[in-house]
């Protein structure tokens, strides 16, 4: 009897993530929160944007809209450019007349724009404001590629999900950034990092950037680091940070 030999890859191994998905999680934490505002970075058609109800900031250099993203908001301030060119251009403080209270970060999926989202954010939040990173919890190896190339993808059914390698960030924070609290939270597709004890008047990252950049940009997510960075971020589930009405054991100081 011959026996075959596959020459195709194996399927990488999965990590499952089991709490909502993370519009409604965004939605629900907003309103128990009972959010002053919320920015958001990276908007495409608004799914997450339209069902925010506080005055809000949409930044993407490239709006595809296919609904209304004001939704039940009194106010909300489009700005259609990159967030490096926002934060360069604008002063999100000024326009709500307040520190940013949520940011959602999900523009472009590669670790150096996220770190440079995070840096220009962090000056506009007080210390109880909450950023929330998405898509740090790949749930395989293939979808954290810096550049998305489906077709090359062994494990067709996720080959669309990308997250680049913005879960470096996660790392780097932990870091260089003991002083802030990050909370990996389940929710899908691929998690959300919730930041807070934020420090508008840090310089660390900034400061460092060029440094970090060049020590990560050599860093990949192979097998030992896929399970070592899930080991170092168990996530919580979204619906138990939910149930807890303050949410102050998760992000408040
Ligand atoms: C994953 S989508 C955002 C999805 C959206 N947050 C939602 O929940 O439906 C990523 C978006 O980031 C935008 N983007 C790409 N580069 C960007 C940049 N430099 N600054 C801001 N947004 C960017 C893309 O145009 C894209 O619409």
């Amino acid at each position: 009897m011959s026996e075959e030999i596959s020459s195709s890859p194996p399927t990488p191994k999965r990590k499952s993530l089991i709490g909502p998905t993370y519009i409604a999680y965004i939605h629900e934490l907003l309103r128990k929160r009972n959010a002053r505002n919320y920015m958001e970075v990276g908007v495409r058609a608004g799914l997450c944007l339209a069902g925010v109800e506080c005055p809000a900031i949409g930044i993407d250099p490239n709006f595809i809209f296919d609904r209304n993203p004001m939704g039940k908001k009194r106010a909300l301030h489009l700005f259609q450019m990159t967030s490096d060119e926002f934060f360069a251009e604008h002063d999100p403080t000024r326009i709500f007349g307040a520190a940013v209270d949520v940011a959602f970060l999900d523009g472009l999926h590669q670790f150096e724009y996220l770190l440079r989202d995070f840096i220009n954010t962090e000056k506009h939040c007080g210390r109880n404001s909450l950023v929330l990173l998405d898509d740090c919890l790949p749930i395989n190896i293939e979808m954290t590629e810096r550049l998305h190339n489906p077709t090359a993808r062994v494990d067709r059914e996720i080959a669309e999900w990308w997250t680049g390698d913005v879960w470096k960030v996660v790392s780097i924070l932990r870091e260089y950034r003991p002083d802030l609290r990050v909370v990996p939270v389940d929710v899908r597709p691929t998690g959300s990092m919730g930041i807070s004890n934020l420090d508008p008047t840090s310089t660390v990252l900034e400061d460092r950037y060029f440094e970090i950049v060049d020590r990560y940009h050599e860093v990949v997510m192979d097998a030992p680091e896929f399970e070592a960075y899930w080991a170092a971020n168990k996530p919580l589930n979204g619906l138990e940070i939910l149930k807890d009405f303050e949410m102050s054991r998760y992000f408040k100081v």
